[in-house]
């Protein structure tokens, strides 16, 4: 079975059980400054798991764009990858345990042919926060599972989220898949990570949600947020033992070995993993260019390692921008953004791989300042030529050779080591400190958002789209499509038409509607979606109208007075405001 025949099989099956399929989010979260990038399914769900009314119902499956970057250092081996479709199916407030276990077990005996004696799970064993988990263990039992298949562990093993500091999370049931490996040691189980065991799906029972005080409370419903990789689960599903030999990949490696002049499994792994990532991030509708911030600074790591990797490979200059092409025609009927954005894609990867040509020419004019010590070139010297000057350590030891220099490596490590910790203490900074803060006044920037959005549009044209937006408790941060800086005068007319609405104290309202009937009644937003979904729409009184999820204030004289105060370039037309409400 490939890739497309299994997203096909698990939508149809969800449909048939009464879900309704949903477009995959933007890889880069909309409204939330606590995570960089789309890592799960459940990210642009959460509104729904706290209680908010979902448009499409109480049951909704789709495919996700997702991507970690929290192992890039790991990517090389069988399994991990940085860019994957996540398969999820959610129930908010609908069906739990029971029927979301007998639900994956029909879809994988019956469905996919899984060989029921291979599959074994694992539950929540429960503590003080929550009790072992029984419940799910049972249904299991009544489909056929044995005891002995069924593990029961602690709350690091058996338990999912919040994927911030607090927010919804619970229990978690997973399930395993055995290769029939030969056990790695008499305590070798499902979640050992030998590859004997194989987990192919998790379900997670959020009824919890997780205070700012580390408590667990009950949520408002009982709701069921599952995730099942793709990649891997086609490497599983074709008897593959990683998933860079399903046709995910392989037509990448293919090229890269065609016009590499080396092979090597690892750096081909790694340049494949990399420029499908980058072509994902910069085909995303956010026009992220690479730079030394945020996703910017994500996507330019991915591009650069994936330049280095492909000079080990000696490969022809202009391999990522083909490598590109093709990752856009494999995956451009799923993702047409891919397509729309080629000049774009394309051009972006071919400016950094110019810029990184540059920073090259400038690292080795240090190199060659550096005096060496007893002809040992110093780690603190060949960990500056790699952070700064994106030298592999490879790379450095080459041109020492070419001087009957050696590099001390071991220094190098200690140095890298160092940063790592930092660089990994900084990621956590960003990716724990609460997904989707609902703040009382990140509500009251959200509304001030949708007013700013349209005053751009009638002061500057109809030509403004929201290109992104965060929103933190302390201002709010909108991109929007403008070929040109604002003038004074633009930027003072913007900010009166929004204060001026906020004092008519216009109502919020919400409804829901067809695309087809919000794109008629003139609503802006994202109408890259499918024909027939129900949206939700805000209306803020005669002036606002865009598709959302919300949530608002009710009235805009909740939001105090706006003020710009600062407007600035992002990327070729794409300009930026930060604004604040006092
Ligand atoms: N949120 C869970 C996960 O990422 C299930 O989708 O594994």
């Amino acid at each position: 079975m490939n890739a497309r025949e299994l997203k096909k099989k698990y939508l149809d099956f969800f449909e048939s059980k009464g879900h309704k399929i949903i477009e995959s989010s933007s890889l880069i979260p909309e409204n939330d400054p606590t995570v960089l990038f789309t890592t799960a399914g459940m990210h642009p769900l959460v509104p729904f798991l706290l209680g908010q009314k979902h448009p499409m119902g109480k049951r909704i499956a789709n495919v996700q764009k997702c991507l970690r970057t929290d192992d890039i250092e790991e990517v090389g081996d069988a399994f991990h990858n940085t860019f994957f479709e996540m398969l999820g199916n959610w129930s908010f407030g609908d069906y739990f345990k029971k029927e979301a276990i007998t639900m994956s077990y029909e879809f994988l005996v019956k469905h996919l042919k899984i060989d029921p004696e291979r599959i074994s799970v694992t539950v929540f064993a429960g503590d003080k926060d929550a009790p072992r988990d029984e419940e799910s263990a049972r249904a299991w039992i009544n489909l056929g599972i044995p005891r002995q298949r069924i593990f029961f562990n602690p709350k690091k093993d058996n338990w999912w989220g919040p994927a911030g500091k607090t927010g919804p999370c619970g229990p978690d049931t997973e399930i395993f898949f055995d290769t029939k490996k030969k056990k790695c040691s008499k305590n070798c189980r499902p979640g050992c990570n030998c590859g004997k065991y194989f987990e192919l799906w998790n379900l997670v029972f959020m009824e919890y949600n997780k205070t700012k005080d580390g408590k667990y409370e009950k949520l408002k419903q009982k709701n069921v947020d599952t995730g099942m990789g793709v990649e891997r689960t086609v490497a599983i599903l074709q008897g593959k033992d990683n998933i860079y030999e399903t046709e995910l990949f392989s037509p990448i490696i293919k090229k890269i070995r065609e016009l590499s002049g080396k092979s090597n499994i690892k750096s081909e792994r790694i340049v494949a993993d990399h420029i499908r990532a980058a072509v994902f991030i910069l085909g995303d509708q956010k026009r992220v260019v690479p730079s030394n911030v945020e996703h910017g600074y994500v996507l330019r790591r991915l591009i650069r390692r994936a330049i280095r990797y492909c000079r080990q490979l000696e490969s022809k200059s202009g391999l990522l921008v083909e490598l590109a092409n093709l990752v856009i025609e494999m995956y451009k009927k799923d993702y047409p953004e891919l397509s729309e954005n080629r000049d774009f894609i394309l051009s972006e990867i071919k400016k950094e791989e110019e810029r990184f040509k540059k920073t090259l020419e400038k690292g080795l004019i240090h190199f060659n300042k550096i005096r060496p010590i007893n002809k040992m070139i110093a780690g603190k010297d060949a960990f500056l030529l790699f952070q700064s000057y994106g030298f592999p350590i490879e790379m450095t030891k080459e041109l020492a050779r070419e001087r009957g220099w050696e590099v001390d490596e071991n220094g190098f490590k200690r140095e890298y080591e160092k940063h790592r910790e930092l660089s990994r203490k900084s990621m956590e900074g960003v990716f724990k400190s609460g997904l989707q803060d609902k703040s009382e006044m990140s509500i009251k920037y959200h509304t001030a958002t949708h007013l700013l959005n349209q005053a751009l549009r009638e002061v500057l044209g109809n030509h403004v789209q929201q290109r992104g937006s965060n929103i933190t408790p302390e201002r709010l941060r909108f991109d929007f499509s403008h070929p040109r800086k604002m003038t004074k005068e633009e930027i003072k007319r913007v900010e009166e038409l929004v204060n001026e609405k906020i004092n008519e104290a216009l109502p919020v309202k919400r409804e829901e509607m067809s695309l087809e009937q919000a794109k008629k009644q003139g609503a802006i937003g994202l109408f890259d979606r499918k024909y027939g979904e129900r949206v939700s729409v805000y209306t803020i009184g005669n002036f606002s109208k865009e598709i959302c999820a919300g949530p608002h204030v009710a009235n805009t004289k909740e939001l105090g007075k706006f003020k710009i105060v600062k407007e600035q370039s992002v990327s070729a037309g794409v300009r930026r405001i930060k604004a604040v409400l006092e």
